[in-house]
């Protein structure tokens, strides 16, 4: 990659965005053809059946009542304390895992992903998630000198992939002194896939196993999706699981307000850490903040009061989860319908369970998800598969779109 004035570092700068050009394509068919006959399932965001975003508006009642000084003053750099003082029960709910635990406000999740790699691994170490993944964590990465590796996620018979994973940690740590995973679940980003409790505790074992020679583990739990993931009490119960390991594995939780309180632009987030060290724990606040510092600085005031009042307050608190509970439900029956219409189109998607996005692999994705343009069908080809934003597409969208992406298949791979 050749730059005119500009230093690459080891990064690709395409300065291509797939999905833009795409979401492009998508809204010149709308102007065409008019949005009814349009299935636009590239957005990343929860979208109503008439295309509009869908926005808490309990949150933003609370939103309204704040005053021009609680918008413009600045925020302190881990975080507002108020805002400090709920995340444990924000993010934990009533599945809190035992340890210390000390949180830093972040920019959303991608903020959580971004200093969890600056602060916990060295320049030029890998970083380890699975082959499907939320492409901007290669981003993040190389941005800081950083590279990211892969495990196949899924094996031959549709399970997880868990034997691949620890073989993936001890390759890497054979040759690192530490080692960052990133683990995106409940509801993972592309495919939907949400650990079974059985998985989950062979995950630990493996964490366990893989530490035992001394090394030490960083294991992120990206849990952007956690509030989509069918129920969100449900979801978060296996968060103890992640207490009560050895000193040599940090727990990291990524917390995103952007999905679950509809703040996608508002930029709230934090990283929580859990860990049985009162001095790895106070490091981890002391190194995060100073990541913070020389990155983003401090992160929005009000996105972080917002959430301090609402969890403070039991009848707002209420509110919000009712509201959110009924496009929870909306989310769910479009899952079911895209299970239900995959099966009876014979179309073969990875496993899902719930979250934004549904993904089926197949060969020469790109050509497959061009195929579908030609019914006014927009998705995201991923490399290896095409991801389906079912949050951004009509429960009778999703009854469509797997008898479409069959045919395509079909037309393309024969
Ligand atoms: C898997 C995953 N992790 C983290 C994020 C971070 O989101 P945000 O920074 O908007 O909170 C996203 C957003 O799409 C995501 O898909």
């Amino acid at each position: 990659m050749d730059y005119l004035f500009a230093e690459g570092n080891g990064r690709v700068i395409t300065g291509k965005d797939k999905i833009f050009g795409i979401s492009t394509l998508a809204k010149e068919a709308v102007a065409r053809d008019g949005r009814e006959n349009v299935i636009n399932a590239t957005i990343g965001a929860l979208i109503d059946d008439q295309g509009e975003l869908i926005v808490l508006s309990s949150m933003i009642d609370v939103l309204k009542e704040m005053k021009p000084a609680e918008f413009a003053e600045y925020a302190p750099i881990a975080g507002i304390p108020e805002y400090l003082e709920i995340l444990p029960r924000a993010v934990f709910g009533d599945y809190r895992p035992d340890g210390y635990i000390e949180a830093c406000a972040t920019p959303g999740g991608t903020g959580t992903i971004r200093n969890t790699i600056s602060c916990y691994s060295r320049y030029g170490d890998s970083i380890l998630t699975s082959n499907w993944h939320w492409s901007p964590y290669n981003i993040i990465a190389t941005e800081i000198g950083r590279k990211v590796e892969t495990y196949e996620m899924f094996n031959e018979q549709d399970q997880l992939n868990l034997k691949g994973f620890e073989e993936k940690i001890r390759e890497i740590l054979a040759r690192q002194e530490s080692i960052v995973i990133i683990f995106n679940a409940p509801a993972h980003n592309p495919t939907g896939y949400t650990p079974s409790d059985a998985e989950w505790d062979e995950i630990v074992a493996i964490l366990r196993r893989c530490g035992a020679g001394g090394k030490k583990i960083t294991m992120l739990l990206d849990i952007a999706y956690i509030d989509f993931a069918g129920d969100s009490v449900k979801a978060r119960q296996f968060l103890p699981k992640f207490g009560n390991l050895p000193e040599n594995i940090l727990v990291i939780t990524g917390f995103s307000a952007s999905k679950g309180f509809t703040f996608y632009g508002l930029r709230t987030g934090a990283m929580l850490c859990v860990t049985p060290n009162s001095e790895i724990a106070a490091e981890f606040k002391r190194v995060t903040s100073f990541a913070s510092r020389g990155s983003w600085s401090n992160c929005v005031r009000v996105g972080q009061l917002a959430l301090a009042r609402v969890f403070n307050d039991e009848a707002l608190l209420k509110k919000v989860f009712v509201e959110r509970k009924a496009y929870e439900d909306l989310l769910s029956a479009r899952c079911d319908a895209f299970r239900d219409a995959a099966a009876e189109a014979g179309l073969k998607t990875c496993p899902f369970s719930g979250g934004f996005f549904v993904t089926v692999p197949c060969e020469n994705d790109d050509a497959v998800n061009e195929e579908l343009f030609k019914d006014n069908i927009f998705g995201i080809a991923i490399g290896g598969g095409v991801r389906i934003a079912i949050s951004a597409i009509s429960e009778e969208a999703c009854r469509k779109v797997p008898a479409k992406l069959a045919a395509a298949i079909q037309t393309v791979n024969g």
